[in-house]
């Protein structure tokens, strides 16, 4: 089996900033329950004329930078995106364009909040068996356009990006394992109700703002605790390890509770946790996508270091993924 691993990551964030103090003024909230309650202090937000493939665009860039590679030789595109530009075409379809990658093929992925570990997966299957070479997947999302921002249960929560990653073959280490699980009995405690063929737009499905995520975070908590806290030790059973040998988490960053008690569930020292959930808050794809390039880039993960990605979301879905670097 080849050994196939990443080669070069990349990320974008819209510069406008939303703090809790802004939100104290839409919304009936406080610093002080968002901080306590979520771990989360800021979020970006895309700009009116930024949309997913924007955000994309600017972090697959950096990370074919990063990789060294050409964008004719990226043979394959896949974006992790519930929140795509439009409903088709794919959003991978449109970095493919921007970016000037006219040999790749291309598609989206949609697996909210584990999409980035779902779009790894795929990549990884398509190189080990040597259909490709070199492959781009990003993760990213402008939430803010399916966020009510009348609604203090949710709005509170997300923020938009993206991040990239390069997958090719390498000499050691790479992706160790994977794992995926779906649970589609569950899409009531979390969706979109309106805007696909269910529910096409229409007045009445604006006036009942059907448009916007709707959530029922206090179950999905606990889903998401035990669904991550599993997740994670089947891949690191499947690489062959325990949890010990972990050096870094990078969890998906949705609360800052989720992500202790699951690493307390499996024995994490704080210290080996990576999160950005404070400036960032929950952007679903792009959440490890990020988290991933953050880490690599403040030296968090070095060189033989051997990482975990672990992520939940609307689905249900959700992912592990161990990786030697
Ligand atoms: N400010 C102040 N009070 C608030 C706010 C707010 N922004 N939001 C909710 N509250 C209130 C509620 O109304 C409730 O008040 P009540 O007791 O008077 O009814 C109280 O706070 C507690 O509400 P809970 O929903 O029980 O709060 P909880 O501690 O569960 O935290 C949260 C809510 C942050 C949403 C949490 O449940 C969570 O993170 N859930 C998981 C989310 C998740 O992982 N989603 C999947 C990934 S996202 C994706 O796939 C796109």
């Amino acid at each position: 089996m080849k050994k196939i691993g990443i080669i070069g990551v990349g990320k974008y964030l819209p510069e406008k900033v939303l703090t809790n103090a802004d939100l104290e003024k839409m919304v009936d909230t406080s610093d002080e329950w968002i901080t306590t309650r979520t771990g989360i202090k800021e979020r970006r937000l895309a700009a009116k004329n930024e949309a997913a493939s924007d955000l994309a665009l600017a972090a697959c860039r950096q990370a074919l930078a990063d990789a060294k590679l050409k964008p004719e030789e990226v043979e394959l595109i896949i974006v992790a995106t519930v929140t795509p530009d439009m409903q088709f075409p794919s959003t991978a379809c449109l970095v493919q364009s921007g970016l000037g990658a006219k040999n790749a093929v291309c598609f989206d992925i949609s697996a909210a909040c584990a999409g980035f570990i779902y779009a790894l997966t795929t990549a990884q299957q398509f190189l080990a068996c040597g259909t490709y070479k070199n492959v781009l997947v990003a993760g990213v999302e402008v939430l803010s356009s399916v966020t009510d921002w009348q609604d203090r249960n949710t709005c509170v929560l997300f923020g938009d990006g993206a991040g990239a990653a390069v997958l090719s073959e390498v000499e050691s280490g790479g992706i160790l394992s994977t794992y995926l699980g779906s649970n589609g009995d569950m899409t009531e405690l979390l969706n979109v109700p309106a805007g696909g063929s269910r529910l096409p737009a229409t007045k009445e499905t604006i006036e009942k703002r059907l448009h916007y995520v709707k959530m029922r975070g206090n179950e999905l908590f606990k889903i998401a605790v035990k669904s991550m806290a599993d997740a994670a030790l089947i891949a690191v059973e499947r690489a062959g390890l325990k949890c010990k040998d972990i050096d870094l988490v990078i969890p998906h960053q949705a609360n800052i509770r989720i992500i202790l008690a699951v690493a307390k569930k499996l024995g994490f020292v704080e210290d080996s946790i990576y999160l950005n959930i404070a400036r960032y808050g929950n952007m679903s794809s792009a959440s490890s996508a990020i988290a991933l390039c953050d880490a690599v880039r403040e030296g968090r993960v070095k060189k033989g270091d051997t990482i975990l990605l672990d992520a939940f979301g609307a689905g249900l879905v959700w992912g592990a993924c161990v990786i030697q670097w």
